[in-house]
């Protein structure tokens, strides 16, 4: 038995954001977005061609924690809009999805949901139109948003079907301005999120379609695209294999690279992009010797015989070290990321386990 659902409809290719009012319907609408595309006037441009956007908020951080997700909550009227517009990278859109998140009396207890989830509530959520500005975290097409606590160094998720978009609009126009380190690492998330999505116990053929076919499209194009930043084609490619990582990993989440990364991101300040996928090859070499996953991952490298040095070749030309240390991964480090896996759900979803990594040889052999 097969079961796969992604219900977020999406409006895909070069100038799309043109149709934003076609998926607005006239909705009076809260817009959610960070302040550097007020400074590159596309704020102001989206206020122009949308009158239905009547209040902004627009100083969203990277990383957001639960003291912003709080604050900002305290400023919305939820009878003044129907639908939230999300501008931005996965921040921006994963706190977006804490905004959606409403009852009869507009009084929910956000804190009390994202620290223990859903269960019991009654509640409803504003519909969200997503407008991805990074090729990556796939957050417009998963039912779940990531909120830090900072302080207390935790990573929370919410997670609830009715967190889907209600769509999203993936214009590869707005991508070419992204800076190129901030490329690397979006589009290193996304190939975490296709492999992710490959040695998982919640796989099925159609997650893995779309997973394979993501990777390919990443190792293929992400080197390519650093070296030409503004190519429209080569950010349509990877928009759309972001897209594709992203209805892969909507159905199985991610596994043991991310989990693995919250430690990392939290106490050792690495970019999200970057933890969730500097590990990768010493799992996918792990991975191959786990039947009923090697195939797909040999079939993202059809032509290979020895598929961990060519994952290791684009980080080499992407001028990623893999080398752990150089991070600040010390082997004592290591057995602290061993031990906080205990307190992620994502590890329950992976089918290579942190013993099957051979992390020693590893660090050695980089
Ligand atoms: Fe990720």
């Amino acid at each position: 038995m097969i079961q796969y659902d992604n219900p977020v409809k999406i409006e895909f290719g070069a100038g799309s954001l043109k149709f934003l009012p076609r998926f607005l319907k006239g909705r009076k609408a809260l817009l959610v977005t960070s302040s550097g595309f007020v400074n590159r006037g596309l704020v102001k441009h989206l206020l122009n061609t949308n009158p239905s956007i009547i209040n902004i908020i627009s100083n969203i951080q990277p990383n957001p924690t639960l003291k912003q997700v709080l604050m900002f909550r305290e400023q919305l009227n939820y009878d003044e809009f129907e639908v939230i517009i999300a501008l931005g990278g996965g921040s921006v859109i994963d706190i977006a999805k804490a905004f959606s998140v409403f009852n009869e009396t507009k009084q929910i207890d956000i804190k009390k949901v994202i620290l223990e989830g859903f269960e019991g509530l009654e509640f409803q959520t504003k519909p969200i139109i997503a407008i991805p500005t990074t090729a990556g975290t796939g957050s417009e097409v998963t039912s779940w948003g990531t909120i830090w606590d900072d302080v207390n160094k935790k990573k929370y998720s919410i997670a609830h079907s009715n967190l889907y978009c209600e769509s999203a609009i993936l214009d590869s126009e707005l991508h070419v301005t992204i800076p190129k380190e901030l490329t690397i690492q979006t589009g290193l998330d996304a190939l975490s999120h296709s492999l992710e999505a490959i040695w998982n116990k919640n796989a099925n053929p159609i997650s893995e379609l779309y997973a394979v076919s993501a990777a390919k499209m990443i190792l293929e194009n992400l080197p390519k695209l650093i070296k030409d930043l503004t190519n429209i084609e080569l950010r349509e490619k990877m928009l759309l294999a972001s897209y594709k990582s992203g209805l892969a990993f909507s159905n199985t989440q991610t596994a043991i690279a991310h989990a693995m990364s919250y430690y990392m991101t939290l106490h050792k300040g690495i970019p999200h992009g970057i933890a969730a996928s500097i590990t990768l090859p010493a799992i996918f070499e792990a991975a191959l010797l786990k039947d009923g996953v090697k195939n797909s991952l040999y079939s993202i490298f059809p032509e290979s015989a020895n598929p961990v040095q060519e994952l290791i070749a684009l980080y080499k030309e992407l001028n990623i070290s893999l080398d752990l240390e150089s991070y600040k991964i010390t082997d004592e480090v290591l057995k602290e990321i061993e031990v906080s896996l205990e307190s992620t759900t994502r590890i329950a979803n992976s089918i290579v386990q942190f013993s099957d990594i051979d992390f020693e040889n590893w660090m050695v052999k980089r």
